[in-house]
């Protein structure tokens, strides 16, 4: 079994620490094998916004995969650096994870894919390397592996290029995304190869809300099974909101009520936050 908390747009420069603090003690308590974050660490991809993302990872003491959503490129109004390295602060401030994107285990494979843009940068894309990289990651996976995209854009908003199919015909069972600050979670229907999930998560902890509260996704993968549970800020706590289940079968997922029992909390020394 692996636990895995997926985390977006946490937008540090415009968060609330108040729920920063409660995230913190949340995941910690929870004590996923693994955090994803799906883009979008910051507000405006300033240094010392990168520095407090970078406070938050190192205090969580898990392993973290993530990729860079629209608003950690280099800001439009510094043009020259939006154009020459649009990722200078994000690779300079987590130079170890914009290196490694990829995990792979026994139970699971996820691989980060960059969906952002220099130019349009609402709209992301999913490019031809990037379904390479995929299947390059995937050429050596065994039937039992969970496997996992991750990157910023849903499929609301990557208005060009490869639609997310693509990615469930090479074999990714789960993507997951952010950007749209709502929590959804859905099958993804393919005509050739079964379907895939989606899940997109909410932002985790900014003040930038639209549809949805603060939250993020808590996803149980027990093969053939994952259970996806949504977590939400009441106020006061991160609590359970919602929870999904799905199963894989010789015709590919299928959603089903939640057999799988809720991954009780892991003694985790709290008191710490
Ligand atoms: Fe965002
Ligand atoms: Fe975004």
């Amino acid at each position: 079994m692996r636990l895995i908390a997926h985390l977006s747009d946490l937008h540090f420069g415009r968060t609330d620490p108040v729920v920063v603090e409660a995230l913190t003690r949340d995941l910690v308590q929870q004590k996923p094998d693994l955090v994803i974050i799906s883009g979008d660490l910051t507000q405006r991809a300033k240094s010392h916004q990168f520095a407090e993302a970078r406070h938050f990872l190192d205090r969580l003491e898990i392993p973290v995969l993530v990729v860079p959503g629209n608003h950690d490129l280099a800001p439009f109004y510094r043009p020259l650096k939006r154009l020459l390295a649009p990722r200078a602060k994000f690779q300079k401030y987590l130079p170890n994870l914009a290196q490694a994107t990829c995990w792979n285990d026994e139970e699971i494979i996820a691989i980060g894919l960059d969906s952002t843009r220099h130019l349009r940068w609402q709209s992301g894309k999913l490019r031809s390397h990037h379904l390479d990289r995929v299947e390059e990651s995937l050429s050596n996976s065994a039937d039992h592996h969970c496997k996992i995209a991750f990157l910023h854009h849903p499929p609301s908003t990557a208005r060009s290029g490869h639609p997310f199919q693509t990615l469930t015909q090479r074999g990714v069972d789960l993507i997951l995304t952010g950007h749209v600050h709502k929590a959804h979670v859905e099958l993804i229907h393919s005509a050739q190869h079964g379907a895939g999930v989606l899940v997109q998560a909410s932002t985790a902890c900014s003040t930038r809300l639209r549809e949805d509260a603060n939250g993020y996704a808590l996803i149980q993968v027990a093969w053939p099974e994952i259970r996806i549970d949504v977590r939400g800020w009441n106020g006061l706590t991160f609590h359970a909101v919602r929870s999904h289940g799905f199963i894989k079968d010789s015709r590919g997922w299928r959603e089903q009520d939640c057999p799988l029992p809720h991954a009780a909390p892991r003694n985790s020394p709290i008191e710490e936050y």
